[in-house]
């Protein structure tokens, strides 16, 4: 049942940015002329694979997060973790297909949005899909005093982003009965059920803001893009 091949985004943006530190929720912080927020959901809106769109906003910035938006995108209320504030945007849609985006990943393509969704409409085997990037660091796994144990077989290991593509269906089963306070994405609850989860290779370019360095860099590469 994936019908029209189409998905409704799910855009994480309740969360506070304690790591960037700029005072404001990070959904709402300048980046390259535009609230951070605004990337992803012109992205998202110029995808032709998205049908509709549902952001998580922080509790106390709804209103603000409302006015970005503007008509047409639906805020929820955040939840306390990143996984409950996909539950409660997951309650707010009965589509068939949901495409899960961090609104700290300004540098989404439409592009890239379109071809998840593609892929996973026409895989039907899968549960998910995420996209994922080679690893370019050396990767040790270590003791927690610091003594290597070994090195990790780089070319098995990914950098996983979102977005992330799902049956919802799927994604609902996994968030209700998963540890939503420990998952660091959804696919991971996902997986734990059993779903096939699947990599969509992106580029590294499509990078998470967390830190003040990071801020600069997307600022950089946004101003280059328009
Ligand atoms: N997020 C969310 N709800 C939460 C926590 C996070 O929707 N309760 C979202 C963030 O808005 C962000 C994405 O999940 O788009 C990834 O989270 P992260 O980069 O950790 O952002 P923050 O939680 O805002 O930053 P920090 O952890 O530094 O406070
Ligand atoms: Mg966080």
């Amino acid at each position: 049942m994936t019908g029209s091949g189409r998905a409704t985004a799910l855009l994480a943006a309740a969360g506070s940015g304690q790591r960037l530190g700029a005072g404001a929720p990070k959904a709402l912080v300048p980046l390259a002329g535009r609230p951070l927020v605004e990337w992803s959901l012109r992205a998202l809106a110029a995808a032709e694979r998205v049908e509709a769109i549902v952001v998580a906003a922080p509790p106390e910035a709804v209103a603000q997060l409302e006015r970005v938006c503007g008509p047409g995108v639906h805020v929820v209320e955040g939840g306390a973790s990143r996984s409950e504030s996909v539950a409660a945007m997951l309650e707010d849609t009965a589509a068939d297909l949901v495409l899960v985006h961090d609104a700290a990943r300004p540098l989404l393509t439409p592009k890239l949005a379109d071809a998840m969704v593609s892929e996973l409409a026409r895989r039907r085997e899968l549960a998910g899909l995420v996209a994922a990037a080679p690893l370019t660091d050396t990767v040790k796994l270590a003791r927690r005093d610091g003594i290597v144990e070994r090195t990790l077989d780089r070319s098995t290991l990914w950098a996983v982003q979102t977005p992330q593509a799902f049956r919802a269906l799927l994604l609902r089963e996994a968030l209700k009965y998963g540890d939503l306070a420990a998952a660091t994405d959804d696919a991971m609850l996902v997986e734990q059920r059993g779903g096939k989860v699947a990599l969509h290779e992106a580029p590294r370019e499509n990078l998470k803001v967390t830190t003040p360095l990071d801020l600069r860099v997307a600022d950089l590469l946004l101003s280059e893009r328009e």
